[in-house]
């Protein structure tokens, strides 16, 4: 029986791969309750702030639907709006915010923020994603996968581009999976190194097998689903130019997803820059689920809020 009350989500190394499980199907059903129209609120009269230190469409509004459909009430809190902008220390506010409320997400630069948030709060803190992870943006990509090709375990997924948070949240996520995941980037953009180790230990559990190459032919090889994400992340504008060349060659295009099955997953977090990561063709084409992993971010979280906060 597994119980997340009171639990924080910071990387999904954190959890087991039955409690990932238990999330993604949770986030299911869920969806089906949201779609049947039946209300479900277990956090009646429960709050939870959203501090935003980087700009967000996705994370933002499906929190603030999400706990209203939950029966909570979201406050969004623009770090340059609260004190934390003009230095206030963490320390002091997670202790005042877990006066308030009953969870807490914060999205944020340093990791490092993400863990002296949960470390200080007496309340669950959930990563909207640092500069390391993105764990709820994975979670909702596993139940995207689950729900088109009906299981997870012994696919393929192939990351093509910068060594970002999300390559490193997706690999975490499929080393618990039992999802293999062949990471191409290219050099001095690879995925961080402890996190490649780390998904290795985890992936001897579960069968799952954990790749980086230079290569993106390589990657898409047979792959089940292939993944994308800006070259420049947010925090890393100026270097635009300079990575724009050093990526060139590792756009998601016509010609490279010609090496994945032919039923392959396009997939991005989304915000993309169409004819830069992506072609317009593979980003807008029949394979392409990208909406239904904006969708999904929405259930995932839902999911998550009513098993840490419930
Ligand atoms: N994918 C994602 O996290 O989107 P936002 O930056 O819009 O929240
Ligand atoms: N890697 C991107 C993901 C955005 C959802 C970024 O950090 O900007």
């Amino acid at each position: 029986q597994v119980n997340l009350k009171g639990r924080d989500l910071l990387e999904l190394d954190d959890y087991t791969t039955e409690e990932i499980q238990y999330l993604l199907d949770l986030a299911i059903e869920l969806k089906r309750k949201q779609k049947n129209g039946e209300v479900y609120q277990p956090l009646k009269g429960k709050t939870i702030g959203l501090i935003f230190e980087k700009s967000s469409t996705r994370t933002r509004v499906s929190f603030e639907v999400g706990a209203f459909q939950l029966g909570a009430h979201a406050l969004f809190l623009s770090k340059n709006d609260i004190q934390l902008g003009r230095g206030e220390i963490i320390s002091d506010t997670a202790q005042v915010l877990s006066r308030y409320l009953d969870g807490m997400m914060i999205r944020t630069f340093g990791h490092n923020n993400v863990v002296d948030l949960a470390k200080y709060a007496s309340v669950p803190v959930i990563n909207g994603l640092s500069d390391l992870a993105h764990p709820c943006q994975v979670l909702a990509d596993y139940q995207t996968i689950l729900e088109h090709k009906g299981k997870l375990k012994g696919l393929k997924l192939a990351y093509i581009g910068d060594g970002n948070n999300m390559a490193h949240s997706l690999m975490i996520g499929g080393a618990k999976l039992g999802v293999h995941v062949s990471v191409a980037s290219p050099e001095s953009y690879e995925p961080d190194a402890e996190v490649v180790k780390l998904s290795r230990e985890i992936a001897k559990e579960t069968g799952a097998e954990i790749v980086v190459t230079h290569s993106p032919q390589d990657a898409v090889k047979d792959a089940d689903a292939i993944y994308t994400d800006v070259w420049a992340s947010m925090g890393f504008e100026e270097e635009q130019k300079i990575r724009e060349a050093a990526f060139k060659n590792y756009q998601v295009d016509e010609e490279l997803v010609k090496g994945a099955k032919s039923d392959y997953l396009f997939m991005h977090c989304l915000p993309a820059h169409r004819g830069e990561e992506v072609s317009e063709g593979v980003i807008d084409g029949k394979n392409s689920v990208i909406f239904d992993q904006a969708e999904n971010r929405l259930h995932a979280q839902k999911a998550l809020m009513a098993a840490l906060m419930g």
